[in-house]
């Protein structure tokens, strides 16, 4: 695969073994071989095989692995691959196109990392701010209908471009004022001989004056707050001894657990893909019950659960209304469904949609209406960011923020973990957890990871 990323060479060399295998090669395609040969040294082919080694084992791809076929890389690797192709041939230009897309969280690490120590142009689309804080010089914002470049990462972007937006609309009204006054000056005096000509001469100065005109940003954010019905006191949930097997499969995915969790708390849980996040969270919300040990949820729990696939949710065939109308409370009426979707951005004919055709976006705010008015006092949220454009991510995480429940969610998202979570568990491949008390920075440098 790593080969493939340089195509001349990977073309040379394909060319140059079919000669050398067809017993019938004549004369003249030695020679073209001997050419091939040639260019196949001119573009590094004799140290290919060593170099393509080597950006491999920095991607964290075992050796063992490198003469295997695709299908046996872990998935949570196979992106470390596809980048060691793009890599190999050392372009001047990377373009990428959503790059920590289903990346854990150590391998979002690991592309920073990489990306900042190459040297080329990139571009790259992206909604994780973190990575872009990380990784980018500047931002090139697609809004009111233009591109436009603003040098700075996101953060210095975001900053920058607010700011912008007040200066202009501050210019606007003072303009707007001189323009009102002008106006004024003119309609006293332009019957009056003597200031006549004065008049016209401010006739021409409001002429002059330019109101930018300021569109309206394509950008939106929803509006998101979860409330809960009745709180809780002490003990959220105890997880005794929990082993869990699927079945028919030879190895457990998880063993032992244990987790004693306080009302109030919010924890993140981490790990690689396929370590066993979503089991754990299917188990905690009843979807899975254990193989061995119990799962013990306090008597007033009331748990709202967002899973990583919510396409069991949206099988029947029903309005946005209507499947919003599933979970109202009594005191819940048609207006505040409707009000409950315009808020998630979804207005005016569109609450007749059906859920069916909702994209994984929209979807996703669906499940947050959902949980909006179930009212939860303890959420279990499955990589609730996953689809989400950068607005609503903000959106969710001031919610998730205001939130006085017990918070426990699964996220790849740097910035949205660092912001929530003041525990944090990772599970660790062979089922295991690693339980620690504070932020997802101090987590990190106790595994002796610089941040
Ligand atoms: N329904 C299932 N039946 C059998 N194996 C499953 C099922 N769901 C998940 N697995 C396996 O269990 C392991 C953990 O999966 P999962 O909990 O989804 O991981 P994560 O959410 O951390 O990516 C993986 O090896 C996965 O292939
Ligand atoms: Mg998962």
């Amino acid at each position: 695969m790593v080969l493939q990323g340089h195509v001349e060479m990977w073309r040379a060399m394909q060319e140059r073994d079919a000669i050398y295998a067809n017993p019938d090669a004549t004369d003249d395609d030695y020679m073209h071989a001997a050419e091939l040969e040639t260019k196949f040294a001119e573009y590094g082919g004799y140290d290919a095989e060593a170099r393509a080694g080597a950006i491999l084992r920095d991607a964290g791809i075992d050796p063992s692995l490198h003469e295997r076929p695709m299908r046996e890389v872990p998935p949570g690797l196979k992106l470390r691959v596809l980048l060691a192709q793009a890599l190999f041939s050392r372009p001047d230009v990377l373009l990428l196109d959503e790059p920590t897309n289903n990346l854990d969280i150590d391998s979002i690490r690991w592309l920073e990392n990489v990306l900042n120590g190459y040297d080329a142009t990139m571009i790259i689309v992206s909604h994780d701010r973190h990575f872009l804080n990380q990784v980018c010089t500047h931002m090139a914002d697609l809004d009111y209908g233009q591109l436009k470049i603003w040098p700075g990462n996101y953060d210095d972007f975001m900053l920058a471009a607010s700011q912008a937006r007040a200066q202009q609309a501050a210019l606007n009204s003072r303009a707007k004022e001189r323009v009102l006054e002008l106006q004024e000056f003119v309609r006293r005096f332009s019957a009056n001989k003597s200031k006549s000509r004065q008049a016209t001469s401010r006739l021409k100065m409001i002429d002059k004056i330019k109101i930018e005109e300021m569109k309206p940003s394509s950008r939106q954010n929803p509006y998101i707050r979860f409330e809960q019905e009745k709180k809780l006191y002490r003990q959220a949930v105890s997880v005794e001894k929990v082993g869990f097997t699927y079945p028919g499969a030879d190895a457990p995915v998880l063993r032992d657990v244990g987790l004693e969790i306080e009302a109030g708390e919010r924890i993140a849980i981490v790990g690689a893909n396929g370590a066993g996040k979503t089991t754990l969270m299917r188990l905690l919300a009843g979807e899975l019950a254990p193989t061995t040990g119990k799962v013990t949820w306090a008597e007033n729990a009331r748990v709202g659960y967002m899973p990583q696939d919510p396409q069991a949710d949206f099988a029947a065939d029903a309005t946005l209304l209507d499947w919003l109308a599933q979970w109202r409370a009594p005191t819940d009426d048609e207006q505040i469904l409707r009000a409950t979707l315009g808020r998630l951005l979804f207005t005016g004919d569109e609450s007749q949609k059906s859920v069916r055709v909702l994209s994984g976006g929209e979807k996703g705010r669906m499940m947050y209406g959902k949980l909006t008015l179930l009212r939860p006092n303890v959420m279990l949220l499955d990589e609730p960011t996953n689809h989400m454009d950068m607005e609503t991510i903000e959106s969710l995480q001031i919610g998730l923020e205001k939130y006085p429940g017990t918070l426990l969610f699964v996220s790849h998202d740097r910035e949205f973990v660092g912001a929530l979570a003041g525990r944090i568990i990772e599970v660790r491949p062979g089922g295991r957890l690693v339980d620690f008390r504070g932020s997802y920075d101090d987590y990190l440098k106790s595994q002796g990871i610089e941040v």
